[in-house]
């Protein structure tokens, strides 16, 4: 996806692309129905959290069956391929009858703000002080993985150089981009998206006109905070983790945030792991927390990204492995 300039919030937006398979990336087109107006955030915050998860789940759904239809559509009968066709249609617009995208986000912002009480940077913040960033010369360039305020640094702003990007974009200030997508390349014309004037003007900038997704110089600090969890494929979640690796300059922080379910009541994923799929990307561990809803941690890139480390579709290090057994637990694993 090519990055565009901040956009304003739009009122029916298509589904992000879901990434399947390791490879390819599938687009929900959910343009026939344009004129389904958004879903209510929900009628109470339980309501609303219901619904983001119910949200959720058909995002893992759909992940699922595209993947099916891609990977064993040569094995399957052509009934099997017409009903899971049938089905990513109705998950589709089930989806596109919630709201889309554009609904997830918005109630997920107002459970940033009334849930969780505050946004995750209020947690990030005071860690990079204690590390003494905020007295480094410089501003520390920050890349927010799935922003859904340009707000979250402001009070940082002497020392904080934020650049919000987000599959798609709710508020100007915030570019659409998919943090995939995105390239480090010395000698890019100009350092892009970094142009957050222009769109506070309403000026036209000429974002678009440049090869969007390439950044001249690797970020200070990555924040990956409910995001890496957004994706259906652990496979592309571990995409997202290698992608942090790359980006980050050495030394770099990469701030993850998940559901707290992701890694205490998962048969595939724990703490322990987590570390060491973390450690063998090259990140040593500085911080981590449990609230009552979420895991906070906190990395340092103290080494390079091993050769070893599988790109899509090669045989992953570390696969999917039962870790608890347990009645109840859920399917949460990342592949990498
Ligand atoms: C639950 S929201 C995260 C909100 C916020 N970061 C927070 O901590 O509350 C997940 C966001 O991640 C965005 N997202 C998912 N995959 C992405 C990608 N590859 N590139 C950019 N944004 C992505 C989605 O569009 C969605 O807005």
């Amino acid at each position: 996806m090519a990055a565009g300039k901040p956009t304003g919030t739009q009122k029916t937006v298509p589904l992000p692309p879901i990434h399947v398979d390791g490879q390819e990336k599938i687009i929900i087109d959910t343009t026939a129905l344009s004129d389904v107006s958004l879903g209510k955030l929900g009628k109470s915050s339980t309501d609303t959290r219901r619904r983001i998860n119910h949200f959720h789940t058909l995002i893992k759904e759909y992940s699922k069956l595209a993947s099916k239809k891609q990977t064993r559509g040569n094995d399957l009968s052509a009934e099997d391929m017409v009903s899971i066709g049938e089905r990513i249609e109705d998950v589709s617009r089930e989806m596109a009858q919630m709201g889309g995208l554009d609904w997830y986000q918005k109630a997920s912002l107002l459970g940033q703000c009334k849930q969780r009480g505050g946004d995750t940077s209020r947690w990030l913040v005071p860690k990079m002080r204690d590390l003494g960033v905020d007295k480094r010369p410089g501003k520390t360039r920050l890349l927010d993985v799935g922003a859904l305020s340009c707000l979250n640094y402001a009070k940082e702003r002497k020392w904080i150089d934020v650049t919000p990007i987000d599959l798609n974009s709710q508020e100007p200030g915030i570019y659409k981009q998919d943090f995939l997508d995105i390239e480090l390349d010395s000698n890019a014309p100009v350092p892009l998206l970094s142009q957050h004037d222009d769109a506070d003007s309403g000026e036209e900038s000429d974002v678009e006109t440049n090869t969007a997704h390439l950044f001249q110089s690797p970020f200070d600090v990555i924040c990956l905070s409910l995001v890496v969890n957004f994706i259906g494929d652990p496979a592309r979640r571990g995409d997202m983790l290698k992608q942090a690796a790359r980006l980050l300059a050495p030394e770099g922080l990469l701030f993850l945030v998940l559901p707290l379910s992701c890694v205490a009541n998962s048969r595939y994923l724990d703490d322990e792991r987590l570390l060491e799929i973390m450690q063998f990307l090259g990140f040593t561990q500085l911080h981590q927390n449990h609230t009552a809803k979420l895991a906070h941690y906190l990395y340092r890139l103290t080494a390079s990204i091993p050769a070893t480390a599988s790109a899509s579709g090669d045989e992953p290090q570390f696969k999917k492995k039962m870790l608890h057994s347990a009645p109840g637990r859920n399917n949460f694993s990342i592949v990498v």
